[in-house]
């Protein structure tokens, strides 16, 4: 355990997020009991989770989606290792749902008895790396960095809360078949959510009528997110990570290739030739822009 850093903690070769990860809960991770109608949701920092935790949350609860319970989705579907609001996951009702940024070989072990449920969210890293710079530079629990160019580097030499972006995806992967898992883009659910939720709900043998499936669509949506307090996750921002401003959000852009906007042509290229040779011969495909009139927040 490498714990020099004031923002990252190195737990067996993976960067934490220090001031909120429970040590002693890594410590017991690997052998945290599984139930078969347990799911996950697993990312890489900034791809989805916060929207998939709201689809879940919205498939699975129908007072979520008819709003007549009052409760926020981070309740709904904790992260597993950054249990924030100390809740006891032993004592929790099943099915139980959480989120997890870890990677492939540190997840529970009970979950390669392929029962339990996995969706893997994952998006294209140039707007992972878009939304994280400002992500960081937004909460106190990570290290804010001055400019693109720095953060580039840091994100490339997977400095950063999630560890390398290159080796979590490959790796999940590559491992597929030790578990049940279902791979989401975010870029397909952004640009068909509809499609997208009745794929969610299917995987997880949920089926919808056409008014439910209506229901969680019409929530999910970026805008609607936005504005609903037990999506937006601006009170846990506030009141218990903590912000360096108070005009930021979890909900910052939710489009696709908002990378144009920040990285330069020098430093999209040099992602490029990375990420060219790193995901050589990956299978799955990657959509960096979408036509202007497509990539509207709806
Ligand atoms: S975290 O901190 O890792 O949990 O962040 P995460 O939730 O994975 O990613 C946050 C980004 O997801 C965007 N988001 C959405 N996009 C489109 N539609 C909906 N409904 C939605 N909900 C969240 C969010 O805006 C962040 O991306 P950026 O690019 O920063 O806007």
């Amino acid at each position: 355990m490498d714990n020099t850093d004031q923002y990252l903690l190195n737990f067996k070769g993976y960067n934490f997020d220090l001031p909120v990860v429970d040590v002693d809960f890594l410590e017991n991770l690997e052998d945290f009991e599984i139930r078969d109608d347990d799911v996950f949701i697993v990312t890489y920092p900034k791809s989805g989770t916060i929207w998939a935790q709201q689809i879940l949350s919205l498939i699975f609860f129908e007072g979520h989606r008819s709003r007549t319970e009052i409760v926020k989705t981070i309740r709904r579907v904790p992260f597993l290792e950054y249990n924030l609001n100390k809740m006891d996951f032993l004592a929790r009702p099943s099915p139980r749902l959480f989120a997890t940024h870890l990677p492939y070989y540190l997840v529970p072990k009970g979950l390669k008895s392929k029962k339990a449920k996995i969706i893997y969210i994952y998006r294209n890293p140039k707007d992972v790396l878009t939304s994280y710079f400002h992500f960081s530079n937004l909460i106190v629990a990570m290290q804010a960095t001055d400019n693109m160019e720095v953060f580039l580097e840091k994100f490339l030499d997977g400095k950063v809360v999630g560890s390398l972006w290159f080796d979590h995806i490959r790796n999940w992967y590559k491992y597929r078949h030790d578990f049940n898992i279902l791979f989401m883009m975010y870029e397909e659910m952004k640009l068909d959510l509809r499609s997208s939720v009745l794929k969610i709900s299917h995987f997880l043998e949920k089926e919808l009528s056409e008014e439910d499936v209506e229901a969680v669509v019409k929530q999910a949506t970026f805008k609607n997110m936005k504005s609903d307090p037990n999506a937006n996750y601006d009170d846990v921002l506030r009141n218990v990570i903590g912000t360096r401003r108070n005009d930021g959000h979890f909900l910052r852009k939710g489009v696709i290739g908002d990378w144009k906007n920040y990285l330069t042509v020098e430093q999209s290229e040099r992602f490029d030739r990375i990420f060219q040779r790193k995901m050589k011969d990956f299978p799955l495909k990657f959509i960096w822009d979408v036509n202007k009139e497509q990539n509207q927040c709806k």
